[in-house]
């Protein structure tokens, strides 16, 4: 008989998670991690980012944390720098950190927020992916997942420069995955719904917003971190060896067609 091969083996892959010390971030780089993959997590945050990679090694799993604001194009490069010399020649890149400092109509947005977001939901992820794929060019290899949001394909009203900065990663994801998919990287984007995290801490608050998305659910409820993790090792592993340019919607049903 022919052993079947687990497509979803993540063994020898090395992972960086953006983002990766609490919330999706963290299930995902844990999700990875199980599957076999050494994980490398970056935050703001040193004492968040030494807590996650414990929790991870407590599992035997091959973690390691960086600190790294996604706002900082100079941190980027050092970020990279650093991983050169750790010898993490990575092949997957999760793009999941990004911020949203403001609520409010866009007609009231401040300058000072639009350019914050911008900056570390988009340039920085285009940056980073830059230097992910130009390592993953070497070898000719390499999965790239970006974490946009359903807010990038039907904005949330009262987070109009937060859903305009997703929808830029879906285009940046695009444009990526038709420039890098001849050299052998994949690049996609796993889009939730409503995640129950601290970024998303005001929409619970909000018992009308948080009623009418969960009512809009097919499955009738929120999600959790783990529910997008599994997303992610999808477009991490061969079994999506196929798949490039995709926006895989992991929303309980909320959206469909
Ligand atoms: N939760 C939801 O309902 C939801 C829905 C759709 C999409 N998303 C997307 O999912 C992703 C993760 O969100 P989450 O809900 O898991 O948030 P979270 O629980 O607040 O976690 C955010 C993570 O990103 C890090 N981070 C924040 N700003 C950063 C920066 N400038 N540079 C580097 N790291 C930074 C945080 O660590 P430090 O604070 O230490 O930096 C933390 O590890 C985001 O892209 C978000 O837009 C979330």
């Amino acid at each position: 008989m022919t052993p079947t091969l687990d497509t979803f083996d993540l063994s020898d892959r090395r992972a960086l998670v953006t983002g990766g010390s609490r919330g999706i971030g963290y299930a995902a780089a844990t999700a990875l991690a199980r599957r076999g993959a050494a994980v490398a997590l970056t935050g703001r945050k040193e004492d968040a980012l030494n807590a996650a990679v414990k929790d991870l090694r407590g599992f035997g799993a091959d973690a390691r944390g960086y600190v790294c604001h996604q706002g900082n194009p100079e941190a980027i490069v050092q970020l990279f720098e650093q991983l050169d010399r750790d010898h993490f020649l990575l092949d997957t890149l999760v793009l999941n950190a990004a911020t949203n400092p403001v609520a409010g109509p866009l007609l009231e947005l401040d300058l000072d927020a639009w350019r914050k977001i911008v900056e570390v939901n988009l340039t920085g992820a285009l940056l980073t992916a830059q230097a992910a794929a130009r390592r993953m060019l070497t070898r000719q290899k390499g999965s790239i997942i970006f974490i946009a949001s359903i807010a990038a394909i039907d904005p949330l009203a009262g987070l109009g420069a937060y859903s305009v900065s997703k929808a830029g990663v879906l285009g940046l994801m695009r444009a990526f995955a038709k420039e890098l998919g001849a050299k052998g990287i994949r690049v996609n984007a796993v889009a939730p719904g409503l995640i129950e995290t601290r970024f998303s801490a005001a929409l619970f608050q909000d018992r009308a917003a948080y009623e009418k998305i969960v009512g809009q659910t097919a499955l009738g409820r929120h999600g959790q971190p783990d529910d997008v993790a599994g997303a992610v090792v999808y477009l991490a592993s061969e079994a999506s060896a196929y798949v490039s340019g995709q926006v895989l919607i992991v929303d309980g049903g909320g959206r469909m067609g």
